[in-house]
């Protein structure tokens, strides 16, 4: 499974390049909301650091509009996916989109259904929102599970990638039902590598080490 990192801050996805596991970076209003300035600049920043996807959201909500903003997005780099909420528009955007050779995210899926539809009109990402389906009290990992199913046996070309993260066992999960790229925070990511029997381990070394240096030889 590719880990992309959830944000839009750049310090971040240079913190992550650098510790090698970076597969790619997705963006949306409200991160770039946190940021601020240019989102056009952001976006040509971010994929200066990543050669792999980032995904930037469109904010219009009629066809013509989603495809002026994406259209836009793309020119900025090769490596833009233009993210598309689901809906009946989104749907219509996805489908130009695809007939351009644009690549899309859906995003805001929250069913099977909706993921299995975006991959039918070319999406080459589906974002399943695990978190806030949670947060709502159902099973946001099972719509992960249905679309890595529904793909698998219907031989389709998308990728499913679990998103609203909330916590590393999301990420473990998401792994284990197959998704083939999760999108984290950076707060998850470093609690994915930090463990507390690791990190006394890590104190113990260093101060065993040193008693052995201090002894006259
Ligand atoms: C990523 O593509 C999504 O926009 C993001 O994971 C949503 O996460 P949230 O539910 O924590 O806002």
């Amino acid at each position: 499974m590719k880990i992309f990192l959830d944000t839009a801050e750049i310090e971040e996805i240079r913190t992550v390049a650098r510790w090698g596991v970076l597969d790619g970076v997705t963006t949306n209003p409200s991160l770039f909301a946190k940021v601020g300035g240019s989102y056009d600049d952001v976006l040509k920043q971010i994929c200066e650091i990543t050669r792999g996807p980032v995904s930037a959201e469109v904010v219009a909500e009629d066809v013509e509009g989603m495809l002026r903003e994406g259209r836009q997005f793309a020119r900025l780099a090769s490596n833009i996916v233009v993210k598309v909420p689901m809906s009946e528009q989104g749907l219509e955007a996805i489908a130009r989109f695809a007939q351009e050779g644009i690549k899309t995210n859906c995003t805001l899926i929250f069913s099977s259904n909706q993921g299995l539809l975006a991959a039918r009109a070319g999406a080459s990402l589906l974002s399943p929102f695990v978190g806030r389906l949670d947060d709502i009290s159902e099973d946001g990992m099972n719509v992960v599970r249905e679309l890595v199913a529904m793909i698998e046996t219907h031989d389709l070309k998308s990728e499913v990638l679990a998103a609203s993260i909330r916590h590393p066992r999301h990420v473990t999960q998401a792994a284990l039902a197959g998704a083939h790229i999760a999108t984290v925070p950076l707060k998850i990511l470093r609690q994915m590598i930090h463990h507390p029997l690791t990190d006394k381990g890590i104190v113990q070394f260093r101060k065993d080490w040193e008693a052995v240096e201090k002894q006259p030889s």
